[in-house]
């Protein structure tokens, strides 16, 4: 996560992402180089400001536990999949305390070795460790109740956004449940060149949820943040 500060462009460039697209490759090797040079801490998971770390997972578990639990339409406990978990900052504290099992994807090979001892013993329910780009990934149909996507969509390409959250409809189980959790721009699509990412405004993360023809059953945004950074959102879909 990055504060509003680092990027530079308040402005809207609404052109920025097509421009992205024309240089995909670039795009997502850039953000490569990015985060293998990022420390395999909470910190640097997230940009610095380890110290809301809790704040944000109390947040998460609050929104997610609405649509867990027995009866009629609620979300199983079986398996999760933590993506761009990063070295599992999320599935240490939310995923793996509510889950029976869960999965990790992450471009960063580091991260993954690093969440191997940072997970500790729950680690141990951790099904698989997937190294893949998100634009790549393609979660098994049908095995996960909740998909857990935090602080990693602004590393897709519209398109390649689309499709995954696509591919993650099919890999749901009955009643489960993708959760987008993210930084908004105030305006535009805001391209940050040091990570290689883009931050969008939530009418375009919202127009991009529904091209992938996915509905938003409920969405929040979470306070008590750091003023000086982005506003950060989360959205419940399936
Ligand atoms: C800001 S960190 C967030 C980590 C984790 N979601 C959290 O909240 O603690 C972004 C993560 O996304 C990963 N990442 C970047 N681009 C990616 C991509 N194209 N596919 C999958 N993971 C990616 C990075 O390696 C990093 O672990």
């Amino acid at each position: 996560m990055r504060a509003q500060t680092n990027c530079g462009i308040w402005c809207c460039d609404k052109t920025r992402m097509s421009d992205i697209a024309e240089d995909e490759t670039s795009f997502y090797s850039n953000a490569e180089d990015y985060w293998r040079d990022v420390s395999p801490t909470v910190d640097g998971m997230l940009g610095g400001y380890g110290s809301i770390s809790s704040i944000d997972l109390n947040g998460s578990k609050a929104f997610l536990q609405k649509f867990l639990g027995e009866g009629e339409g609620k979300t199983g406990t079986g398996c999760a999949l933590d993506c761009g978990a990063g070295i599992g900052r999320i599935s240490k504290r939310l995923l793996l305390p509510l889950f029976h099992t869960v999965d990790l994807v992450d471009v960063t090979q580091e991260f993954l070795d690093k969440a191997k001892t940072y997970l500790g013993q729950d680690g141990q329910r951790v099904g698989n460790y997937f190294c893949c780009g998100l634009q790549d990934f393609a979660p098994e149909k049908g095995r996960y109740d909740v998909i857990w996507i935090q602080w990693v969509i602004g590393h897709l390409t519209d398109s390649h956004l689309v499709e995954f959250l696509r591919r993650c409809q099919s890999a749901l189980r009955p009643n489960g449940l993708i959760i987008i959790k993210d930084n908004v721009a105030y305006e535009g699509v805001v391209p940050d060149e040091v990570d290689s990412s883009v931050c969008r405004e939530l009418g375009i993360v919202r127009k991009l949820v529904g091209q992938a023809g996915l509905r938003i059953i409920h969405e929040e945004q979470q306070m008590n943040f750091p003023k000086e950074i982005y506003q950060v959102h989360t959205l419940a879909l399936r």
